[in-house]
């Protein structure tokens, strides 16, 4: 970090949030799991509110992970229980808001209650415009490359494109998050200080912030003082650093 009254990192764009804790939180208090994952939710939607009014144009949510498949199929199935209940419940504040929905993933292993209600709200907020909320599901960085790979190949194969003007711009433009920026800052509670397989591609040059905070306990002032943080971090995207308020393609 910069002294001398340099000028702050301007607000993020984008803010990309890995939930993580709700079975820590519910073990501490002798509940099952699912009881964190419920209560997770309010934070959700403490969060979502808190970004719209700060004017976040870009917030993406971890929800469920390609490995998160692998747990034991009573929490999978309350987690896609409580994904539809969200889902219904919060269309109308999202549409109340201006907020659009998106979904980055393998939404096709979604069960189909799910997937009905996803698209549902998807069609139903994609002319909305203050900020786009976009929830990662059934989601991983890489499959999301590999996806992405298999469409470029196939183009190539089918002579559409040549394999050596393949450039970063095709490569995001063929992954979920086409025409979403890359997110400024990465949030991750609970202590854990790993990537877990998220915005692998996107993630390049975003700040993270971790905190011990689990994620049922988060809340609006844990989401401000992230943004704090960011703040306070001296963006330099590989250049030399000078003006302390650089973004990629300054001169
Ligand atoms: C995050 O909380 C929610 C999901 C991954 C679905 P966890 O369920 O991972 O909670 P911990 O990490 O076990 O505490
Ligand atoms: C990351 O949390 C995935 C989500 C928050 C949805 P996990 O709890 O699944 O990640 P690991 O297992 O701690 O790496
Ligand atoms: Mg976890």
């Amino acid at each position: 970090m910069k002294g001398g009254g340099l000028p702050p990192s301007a607000p993020p764009r984008h803010v990309a949030v890995i939930m993580d804790g709700n079975g820590r939180w519910a073990r501490q208090r002798g509940l099952p799991r699912v009881e964190g994952h419920r209560m997770g939710i309010r934070s959700v939607r403490a969060v979502v509110e808190c970004a719209r009014e700060i004017g976040i144009s870009y917030l993406t949510l971890y929800a469920f992970s390609t490995e998160n498949w692998g747990r034991p199929r009573t929490e999978v199935t309350t987690l896609m229980g409580l994904l539809r209940e969200f889902l219904i419940r919060e269309l109308p504040d999202l549409n109340k808001h201006g907020i659009r929905l998106r979904v980055i993933g393998e939404t096709g292993r979604l069960p189909s209650h799910v997937r009905g209600v996803l698209d549902h709200a998807v069609e139903a907020t994609g002319r909305n415009s203050s900020m786009t909320l976009t929830l990662a599901l059934s989601y991983a960085g890489r499959n999301e490359i590999v996806r992405a790979a298999r469409k470029l190949a196939a183009a190539a194969a089918a002579g559409k494109i040549l394999p050596e003007s393949i450039t970063d711009e095709d490569v995001a433009g063929s992954l979920d998050t086409a025409g979403i920026p890359d997110p400024d800052l990465v949030i991750r509670t609970s202590g854990e200080i790993r990537v877990s397989n998220f915005l692998l591609w996107q993630a390049a040059y975003a700040e993270f912030v971790f905190t011990d905070v689990l994620w049922p306990d988060f809340g609006k002032p844990e989401f401000l003082a992230a943004l704090e943080e960011y703040a306070h971090r001296d963006r330099r995207f590989g250049l030399a650093g000078e003006q302390g308020t650089l973004s990629p393609g300054d001169p």
